[in-house]
Formats: C-alpha cells, sequence, structure tokens
C-alpha cells in the first residue's frame, strides 16, 4: 500500500513552496534584470568580476595568475554567460521536465494535492529564472560582441544521453531524480555569491534565484523523502545506482567549453589544455561533489538510502561518501 505524506513525513509535511504568492520572484520581482549604463558598468568592473571566481578554480592555474585582469575579466564574463545559457536550458529541458513527472502523474503512487499544486508554482518558478537568465545572458555577450554561443552545455547533453539508456519503464523516476539532484545541488552552488565580488546586476539575477532555489530545495527533498520510501526495495536498488549516475554527471567539468573559452582570451589549445587537465581528475571531482552535493547526500540519509548497504555502496565505490 502506498503510504499517505503524513505516513512517512511525521509531523512536518512540506509539500508547499511556503507563502509562494509574496515570495517567489516571478510573483514580485519585476526589475528588468538591465545591466547599468556603460560608464557605471566599467566603473564597477574595475573593482568586480562578472561570476565569482571562487566558482572558477582554473583562474588559480599558474599560466592565469599572473595574466592581465582584463583577461580575467572575460573569463568571468564567459563563465557566467555559459552558466546562465546552461540555466536556460536546464530550467526548462531538464528541471521542468522532471516537474512534469509529479504534475501529470507519471510516478507510481497517489501525488498528494498540495505537492502538485507546489509543483506547478515550481515550474512556473523555473519558466521566469529561464527568462531572466537569458535576458542577462543577452546583454553581456552583447557588451563583448561574442557571437551566438552554438555549444551545448555537456551537461545537458550528458543528462539527455543518460535518459536515452534508461529503459522506458524507469524513464519518469529517472527523470524525477535528476530534478532531486539538480534542485538540491543548485542552491549549495550559489550560496557563497556576495556583491563585493560581481556585477551588483549580475547579483541581483543570481541571488533572487537562489532565494527561490531554497524554497525548491526543499520541496525536492521532502518530495524525495515521500516516492523514496513509496519504493518497493527492487526500484529503490535500482533507484539507488541511478542516482549515484546523476551525482557523477554533475560532477562533470564542461571542458569543450571551457577549451573554447581560454582560447577565446589568448591561450593556445595546449596551454589550455594544460589548464584543464587537473580539473579532470575523478577523485578531484568526486571530491567536489562532496561538497557541492552535501544537501543531496542529507536528504538521501534522511529517505533511509543509505540504510541499505548495496544502496550504500554505489556511493563508496565512487568516492562520494565514507562509511
Ligand atoms: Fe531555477
Ligand atoms: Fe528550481
Amino acid at each position: 500500500m502506498t503510504p499517505s505524506a503524513s505516513d512517512v513525513l511525521g509531523n512536518s509535511p512540506c509539500f508547499t513552496l511556503g507563502d509562494w504568492n509574496n515570495k517567489a520572484s516571478v510573483r514580485n520581482k519585476k526589475d528588468n534584470c538591465l545591466l547599468p549604463p556603460k560608464q557605471e558598468l566599467e566603473f564597477e568592473l574595475e573593482s568586480k568580476y562578472w561570476f565569482p571566481p571562487t566558482f572558477m578554480p582554473y583562474l588559480q592555474h599558474p599560466l592565469i595568475t599572473g595574466t592581465d585582469k582584463k583577461v580575467k575579466q572575460k573569463l568571468t564574463a564567459n563563465h557566467l554567460i555559459h552558466f546562465l545559457d546552461y540555466t536556460t536550458v536546464l530550467e526548462h529541458k531538464i528541471v521542468n521536465r522532471s516537474v512534469e513527472t509529479i504534475i501529470h502523474g507519471e510516478l507510481s503512487g497517489d501525488i498528494p494535492e498540495e505537492m502538485k499544486s507546489a509543483a506547478l508554482q515550481l515550474y512556473t518558478d523555473e519558466g521566469y529564472h529561464a527568462l531572466f537568465s537569458y535576458e542577462m545572458a543577452k546583454q553581456v555577450a552583447e557588451y563583448y560582441d561574442i557571437p551566438h554561443r552554438h555549444l551545448k552545455p555537456l551537461r545537458i547533453t550528458l543528462l539527455f544521453d543518460f535518459i536515452d539508456r534508461t529503459d522506458a519503464e524507469y524513464k519518469p523516476l529517472a527523470w524525477f531524480l535528476i530534478g532531486f539532484v539538480s534542485e538540491t545541488i543548485i542552491a549549495k552552488e550559489l550560496l557563497n555569491i556576495t556583491c563585493h565580488t560581481i556585477i551588483s546586476s549580475v547579483y541581483q539575477v543570481l541571488r533572487q534565484h537562489l532565494e527561490d532555489e531554497a524554497r525548491h530545495s526543499r520541496f525536492f527533498a521532502d518530495g524525495f523523502y515521500y516516492f523514496w520510501r513509496s519504493l518497493e526495495i527492487d526500484r529503490q536498488l535500482l533507484a539507488a545506482k541511478l542516482l549515484k549516475d546523476i551525482v557523477l554527471i554533475f560532477s562533470e567539468v564542461d571542458h569543450p567549453w571551457l577549451r573554447e573559452s581560454l582560447c577565446s582570451t589568448g591561450f593556445s589549445a595546449f596551454q589550455a589544455d594544460t589548464i584543464i587537465r587537473p580539473l579532470l581528475n575523478k577523485s578531484a571531482a568526486a571530491q567536489r561533489m562532496r561538497i557541492s552535493a552535501a544537501p543531496t547526500f542529507i536528504a538521501m540519509k534522511r529517505a533511509g538510502v543509505f540504510d541499505n548497504k548495496r544502496n550504500k555502496l554505489h556511493f563508496k565505490e565512487a568516492g562520494l561518501i565514507d562509511d
């Protein structure tokens, strides 16, 4: 028998997005995400970057540390545009596809009514995030006269390949799990951004996104708890394997894009590969995921995923967790 929401979540079921009508950016943030006039922007650029350097570990490579500030500035602009382009695609084609599995009854078991309503709100949020991410990326690309961006973000390609490899019967479950991982990781990724290091209008865009994502993260963590507890043991074993594969996809560095970004600022292909190589090390990638997916692992632990040794083994073998 499928348990009810209150059965599995005790006294604190949380299948809502809280005070969505007053808090969601799509409902109350009407600023149009415009960059300031050129003179003001150039004044800001004297002391700030486009994207937080702390999210760009390759800036610490000796080949980059000694370069002109303008080169680093352009690399942060490239990184921001890539992040925003990725966000635009992710929201529509990945996260909202995942949310559809909840809204349209594609998962096994009953969907609590409040969960369905919250999922519809979340779907709306993501549409707005895609819009303001697209608008901001367009303005930064215009500022640097960057032509049409043709590279599809690697993570998007890998996620679609993963879905293609999954049996038709399990695709809705795989989509839901992708949404869970994506939505519990992203809040952590944006958490440390401060207004002192990046252009103020970019900060506003990232900040308003982060505030919505904090609600989404909580919703998906509770939704995961609910669905996990309603899965039969054999489905749980399969889901744990899928989760490990998804987390590893999120650990991949988009090296084709990064090579192009570095070469656009004057690095040779050989230098670009030298800078990128340390980022591709598997154990370094697992180490990064231990930090950025920490909320995902906490939600999994809370749902009981690691109570089963066979589930735990997938993650231990991939270097993602300890005993
Ligand atoms: Fe979002
Ligand atoms: Fe979200």
